[in-house]
């Protein structure tokens, strides 16, 4: 099945953007291992990241003619902002797990509000680059194996 990765605003900065907060990884490491992990379950991972609200918007509504099985949202800062990016997930009918690599509940009182959790399957933070992992790990069992 498909894997979309979706990742928001900054996360292009990865490795160099207060590596304290987000870690030492870049993206490109961070996808090259979802990659991996992806094709070791036998699965094509999709890794997507914009620093614009309408090309995210407009990746989440291609869900459906990609036949993505399931998304992993990292909004970034649009977590706490962007409700056209939660009504395109609405729109798309497709099942998403949201992410973030740090724990937004230990951080600024803004950022402890997501436009997205009540609507994800499931919510992972504070892992660092783990929390990627862990996201399509958990997203699995959502994933309909082809029947044959
Ligand atoms: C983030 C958390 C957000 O609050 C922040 O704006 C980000 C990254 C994370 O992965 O920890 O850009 O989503």
């Amino acid at each position: 099945a498909i894997i979309s990765v979706i990742n928001g605003p900054n996360l292009n900065m990865l490795g160099t953007r207060e590596p304290g907060i987000y870690g030492a990884q870049t993206l490109a490491d961070i996808e090259h291992s979802l990659t991996q992990l992806a094709e070791q379950h036998g699965h094509e991972l999709l890794f997507y990241q914009s620093n614009a609200e309408h090309d995210l918007v407009n990746k989440v509504q291609q869900s459906k003619h990609d036949k993505v099985a399931v998304i992993l949202l990292n909004p970034a800062a649009f977590t706490h902002t962007s409700v056209a990016l939660r009504d395109a997930l609405l729109a798309s009918d497709t099942p998403f797990i949201e992410l973030h690599l740090s724990n937004v509940h230990a951080r600024e009182s803004f950022r402890q509000h997501s436009y997205f959790s009540d609507i994800a399957k499931g919510v992972i933070c504070g892992f660092g680059p783990d929390s990627y992992k862990l996201a399509l790990l958990a997203a699995l069992p959502l994933i309909q194996k082809p029947s044959r």
